[in-house]
């Protein structure tokens, strides 16, 4: 993918590949990596040089890489910590001073789906299917409400579930506890061409089962008040 992609107008973003340009930006072995591409953009529209960005779960650290490249100043926290540059720290309480950052990415644990580490503070360790996973993320949502400044944004990407017969809407349960903190911008269907689930087998069991292919994720853009 070019670099020299305008931004995009639309509400529907495509991503077909991880990475655009030559450089690795964090890693596609990390189960459940962020496409480089949608981090690349909203910095491009809500930071400029010198602003301080900040990934709560950074994961491979594709938020460290991408704001790298755009001269962005960074700081990516995880709990399980892949890289020297990313700091070991539980999101529901970050080390950071009221008002002191500009922007904020986060991908954040969807259900108990994958399995990022064996670290019990994960909150991928909880289901979708129980209040706690919300009551916990929730948790998050408020200390990055605390370390914005106003006025500032923030890209949250989240998707919903289906499993064993059961959907779960993730987006707007999650959707709502972050509107108790932050006004909406947008909302944005992130979509995949080469998603696993684009199979024949998939599509065989979507259809003896009664379910819809699951083709897209939220990214939620939102922003504090002044
Ligand atoms: C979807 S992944 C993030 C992927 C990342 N954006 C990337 O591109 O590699 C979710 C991350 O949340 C982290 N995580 C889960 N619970 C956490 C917590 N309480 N504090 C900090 N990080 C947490 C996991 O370790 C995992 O790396």
């Amino acid at each position: 993918m070019s670099r020299d992609l305008v931004l995009e107008s639309t509400t529907l973003w495509d991503y077909p590949t991880q990475n655009y340009g030559d450089k690795p930006h964090g890693s596609n072995k990390y189960n459940g990596v962020t496409p480089a591409f949608v981090i690349w953009n909203l910095l491009q529209r809500y930071t400029k040089e010198g602003d301080l960005v900040v990934d709560p779960m950074c994961g491979s650290g594709t938020t460290i890489d991408v704001a790298r490249e755009l001269k962005r100043k960074v700081i990516g926290y995880d709990i399980n910590v892949t890289r020297p540059e990313i700091l070991r720290n539980d999101s529901r309480t970050i080390p950071l001073k009221d008002n002191s950052v500009d922007f904020v990415f986060i991908d954040s644990p969807y259900s108990d789906n994958i399995n990022y580490s064996e670290n019990k503070e994960c909150i991928g360790k909880i289901s979708c299917e129980r209040m706690e996973f919300y009551d916990e993320l929730e948790k998050t949502a408020c200390e990055i409400a605390r370390i914005l400044k106003p006025s500032k944004t923030i890209g949250w990407v989240i998707a919903d579930q289906w499993v064993k017969k059961k959907f779960t809407p993730v987006g707007f349960l999650m959707w709502q506890r972050l509107e108790k903190y932050f006004e909406t911008v947008d909302i944005v269907c992130l979509t995949r061409h080469n998603q696993t689930s684009n199979t024949g087998i998939w599509h065989d069991r979507a259809r003896q089962y009664n379910f819809y292919l699951r083709g897209f994720k939220y990214l939620f853009i939102m922003r504090k008040a002044k």
